[in-house]
């Protein structure tokens, strides 16, 4: 019976491109009603971009064909686009910080014919439906910048549900939830599915895309390399049509019992977050920090760093005490932490990559009367860039002009440009493509091998037992295991976090 029926989505010959960036190319693609579409690639491919033209935030280029349930567009625009029941869950989630989670869960919808009592009553009551929809509670009248990122993202997928989606696109929503989160999330998509909701969902998470999509579509360069049946492929193999490499994840580890340690933690601790907690890191080594969201890893990592006092212990780098409570003293001693949240923290987006990348660096570029020649900036820059691999057009680009994956190198670069000591890494390649996470993991290992000692936390059991020396678990605030990896016993690490 749904044969004759149009399919949600039909594009034909879609293309756009951005100055000198030809960021899709002819794509041609369908999505049922009902259907989970899976859709991949490398950083840079265009998949945002894709997005984007449906939505009616770009124009396609002439000769491109949309069509939403049998309704054909050469073009959109943004209310159009939601008129015809398309609906974007973004990368930077677009969310109004300073407005509370019922605020920004009930955006979309017309409310404006009600006074205020009625439509903060209203508001609520959508925002509580929708989350319950969704298996979340949140505090309906917090503002949404006092939420972590996790429940962030959670009000993002609110929002797209509660305006009657036909149509959902869903841009990495995964990349900062839990495991358990994502499962849940999962079990609403396929119930949103269930009810004839179309959904393209995008995500670096291979392994997820398998599970989830009935079918999956994978981009390279702007041009569709094909669609499949996910019951066709596995990780490995979408890994494959993405970047026509094959890519191996092996075990690294080195013993380095006899480097010194270049960062000790005696019994640190803040009461209700962390600890009491021990361990060091010896220069050159590569210490993992393993854990489930909520287990104190970003907590513990925000003290060392001076951001939080502790209330007991004591933190040496390269053996000199470091001053509790002080980021400055922190960067002084040798310390580079790039935060989790590193979209909202670690980027000026209107900013140009280059200004962006030296940022961390000016104390180190300029001379002793604090000049800072434009040739040493840019070559810093430059090198950064090359050594990330970053795509972009040129240094003086503005940041929000490069794809997410890319934006995400930015702030890797900008840290590791001050050539830290000791570098703390909280979640580094979300978000990043298989293939460039790799290369992030070898540019670790590289940094490693010259003597930067580095802290490495991840949800990801395959990312640290590739890339550490090391790992740690934590659970509830402590330190609950110590691993060593080697060759085909990840599962030893899988289950002392999932315990
Ligand atoms: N507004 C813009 N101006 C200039 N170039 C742009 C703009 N938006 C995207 N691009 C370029 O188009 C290309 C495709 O970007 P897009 O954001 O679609 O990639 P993506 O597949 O979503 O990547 P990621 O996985 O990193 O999010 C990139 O080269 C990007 O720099
Ligand atoms: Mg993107």
């Amino acid at each position: 019976m749904a044969d004759s029926a149009p399919p949600a989505l039909r594009l034909s010959r879609l293309a756009k491109r951005f100055g000198g960036v030809q960021a899709l190319d002819g794509v041609d693609l369908e999505v049922a009603a009902g259907e989970i579409h899976g859709l991949v690639g490398e950083n840079g491919c265009g998949k945002s971009t894709l997005i984007k033209l449906v939505a009616g935030v770009h124009e396609p280029d002439p000769g491109s064909v949309i069509e939403l349930a049998g309704e054909r567009f050469a073009r959109l625009d943004p209310a159009t686009a939601k008129a015809m029941g398309v609906q974007v869950i973004y990368q930077d989630l677009s969310l109004f910080p300073n407005l509370t989670v019922a605020e920004n869960v009930a955006f979309d919808l017309a409310l404006e014919g009600l006074a205020r009592p009625a439509r903060r009553r209203r508001m609520r009551a959508i925002a509580a439906e929708t989350l319950a929809r969704l298996g979340f509670a949140l505090p309906l009248e917090a503002r949404v910048e006092d939420l972590a990122i996790g429940e962030r993202q959670i009000v993002a997928i609110a929002r797209g549900l509660a305006a009657r989606a036909r149509i959902l696109f869903m841009d990495e929503p995964t990349a900062s939830l839990t495991r358990a989160e994502v499962r849940r999330l999962e079990a609403v998509v396929r119930r949103l599915a269930s009810q004839g909701i179309a959904i393209v969902f995008v995500s670096h998470r291979l392994d997820e895309i398998v599970e989830l999509a009935d079918r999956v579509t994978v981009l390279r360069d702007g041009r569709k390399v094909g669609t499949f049946a996910a019951g066709e492929l596995d990780p490995r193999r979408i890994g494959e049509l993405m970047t026509g490499l094959v890519i191996e994840q092996r075990v690294q580890a080195r013993s380095l019992a006899d480097a010194p340690p270049a960062l000790e933690v005696e019994g640190l601790e803040r009461r209700g977050e962390f600890g009491p907690v021990s361990f060091s890191i010896r220069a050159g080594e590569v210490l993992g920090l393993g854990g489930l969201l909520g287990a104190g890893r970003t907590e513990l990592a925000l003290c060392l760093f001076g951001m939080t006092r502790p209330d007991a212990g004591t933190v040496r780098l390269a053996g000199k005490p470091l001053p509790p409570g002080s980021p400055a003293a922190a960067i002084r001693a040798g310390l580079a932490y790039l935060s989790e949240d590193r979209l909202a923290l670690g980027l000026v987006l209107r900013q140009s990559v280059e200004k962006n990348l030296v940022l961390a660096s000016l104390d180190r570029l300029a001379d002793r009367f604090g000049w800072i020649a434009p040739a040493r900036r840019r070559a810093l820059a430059r090198d950064w860039v090359e050594r990330l691999k970053v795509k972009l057009g040129s240094l003086d680009q503005p940041v929000q002009e490069l794809s997410g994956g890319n934006q995400q190198r930015i702030v890797l670069g900008k840290w590791l440009a001050t050539e830290p000591k000791v570098l703390i890494l909280d979640s580094p390649t979300v978000g990043v493509d298989v293939a460039n996470k790799q290369a992030i993991h070898e540019l670790v290992r590289a940094l490693a091998r010259q003597g930067m000692a580095i802290l490495l936390i991840s949800d990801e059991v395959g990312e640290l037992w590739s890339t550490c020396d090391r790992v740690l678990v934590m659970r509830g605030g402590r330190i609950t295991g110590e691993l060593v990896p080697e060759e085909g016993r990840e599962r030893a690490l899988e289950d002392l976090v999932y315990a």
